[in-house]
């Protein structure tokens, strides 16, 4: 005869099940809402810069600068990784990364000079949105994403030095042609003045 309830498997199935939406339930709270929300925002930024400076390395490359468009297509796969390191990090912390629409970005741009100053205005607004990240881990007491964040903190420090950088070399050039091909083809030695320049990243 058949013992009532619940069969031997069917048992260990439930605790099993019961564990898991337990667990589930500790992990989902290890990470706030708001810095879930907060860290979703900051996922959006990074696709959008990606996406921004692949636009001008596809006009860079059709414009005759080769070096110029090798550099903007590594920024803009470095940017990738940005987006993609926090999309990693909420979904190991019990949150749900959202991969959002991105709007189109320009297709031209005026010249050189534009190019960099857009992209350093970029990365001072990037940097900004990264400090309101921070900010949100801190009210929140999410002092693990807090040290995670740190990562980004550097890392604009050291990108928005870069940029600087370059457009200091720009100013230095003006529009003298000998001059821009001399960029175009020296801009990957380029570093920022500081001690993690690019060339030391992780
Ligand atoms: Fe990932 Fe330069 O912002």
């Amino acid at each position: 005869m058949e013992s009532p309830g619940i069969s031997f498997p069917g048992f260990f199935l439930s605790l099993w099940t019961g564990k898991a939406v337990f667990l589930k339930k500790i992990f989902k709270n290890m990470l706030p809402k708001k810095v879930e929300t907060a860290l979703n925002a900051q996922i959006e930024i990074e696709a959008e810069s990606s996406q921004f400076y692949l636009a001008m390395a596809s006009w860079a490359e059709c414009n005759g600068l080769p070096g110029v468009a090798e550099f903007l297509y590594a920024h803009s796969d470095e940017e990738r990784m940005h987006m993609l390191k926090l999309v990693k990090y909420v979904n190991e912390r019990g949150g749900h990364a959202v991969i959002p629409a991105l709007s189109q970005p320009p297709k031209t741009f005026k010249d050189l000079h534009f190019v960099f100053e857009k992209l350093l205005q970029h990365e001072i607004l990037v940097s900004a949105e990264i400090n309101k990240v921070v900010d949100v881990c801190l009210r929140e007491k999410d002092y693990s994403t807090h040290n995670f964040m740190q990562w980004y903190v550097s890392e604009q420090i050291e990108e928005e030095a870069l940029a600087r950088t370059i457009m200091d070399k720009l100013r230095m050039i003006g529009n003298d042609k000998g001059g821009m091909y001399l960029f175009d083809r020296d801009i990957q030695t380029l570093t920022a003045n500081t001690a993690g320049g690019p060339a030391n990243k992780a």
